[in-house]
């Protein structure tokens, strides 16, 4: 009788949407603890982070930049003195990257750098912690944000998060459907 009952719950639909929704967090964890993001999701720290060309892992940004309160490190380097506002590609390596938008940190509250599974969906979904976005704004988040773009496709040589703004969007709406699932 139990036996039956667990099946009866395994293959009902609400299972389903579960296991489906665990399936898209998974990828979402995939992206977003990728040092494509985290380098810049850095949380209360002052200093971005490098990955990759020869940097390693959990590399502090060089030249002592810090971005402090206001996230641009007006109080010091501005990020912009480097990394200028510019729609050109990325081509050459070891440039400070650049997009069409002021490059700047995120606030101290989106911090995904370090963080398991299981906390980063805790904050993904709550928001208080993700600036104010519900599941579907997020999604369009996503889609039009030049950070995020660059964090897919940063090209002179970096590695891009796997996959690309529309299928991390998806990723997010399905999860959103499933009920934000957490493992
Ligand atoms: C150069 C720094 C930078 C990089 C790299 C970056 N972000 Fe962000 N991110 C920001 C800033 C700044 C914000 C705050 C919103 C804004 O000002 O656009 C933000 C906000 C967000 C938000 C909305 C807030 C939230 O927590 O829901 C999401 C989602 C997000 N980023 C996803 C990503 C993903 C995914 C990547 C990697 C593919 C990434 N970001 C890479 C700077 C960055
Ligand atoms: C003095 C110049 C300079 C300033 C100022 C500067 N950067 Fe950079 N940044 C660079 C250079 C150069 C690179 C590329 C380093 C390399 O690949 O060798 C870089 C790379 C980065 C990366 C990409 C790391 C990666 O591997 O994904 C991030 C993120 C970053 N900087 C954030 C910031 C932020 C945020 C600020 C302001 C608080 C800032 N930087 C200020 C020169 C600067």
């Amino acid at each position: 009788m139990r036996a039956l009952f667990a099946l009866l719950i395994a293959t009902s639909p609400l299972a389903a949407e579960e296991s489906e929704g665990l399936a898209a967090w998974d990828r979402i964890y995939d992206v977003a603890s990728h040092p494509r993001c985290t380098n810049c999701h850095v949380g209360a720290q002052e200093a971005p982070m490098w990955e990759g060309l020869g940097y390693g892992a959990g590399a502090i940004h060089g030249m002592n930049i810090r971005a402090d309160e206001t996230r641009i490190g007006a109080e010091s380097v501005p990020c912009r003195t480097c990394h200028v506002t510019s729609g050109r590609a990325n081509t050459v390596a070891h440039a400070a990257p650049h997009i069409l938008e002021a490059w700047r940190l995120p606030p101290v509250e989106l911090a995904w750098l370090g963080a398991s599974s299981a906390e980063l969906c805790a904050q993904l979904r709550d928001p208080e912690r993700n600036d104010g976005h519900d599941i579907e704004s997020m999604a369009d988040h996503v889609r039009s944000s030049p950070f995020v773009a660059w964090g897919f496709a940063p090209g002179a040589g970096r590695e891009g998060a796997p996959g690309g703004p529309e299928t991390f969007a998806q990723d997010l709406l399905v999860w959103g459907e499933a009920g934000t699932p957490c493992r």
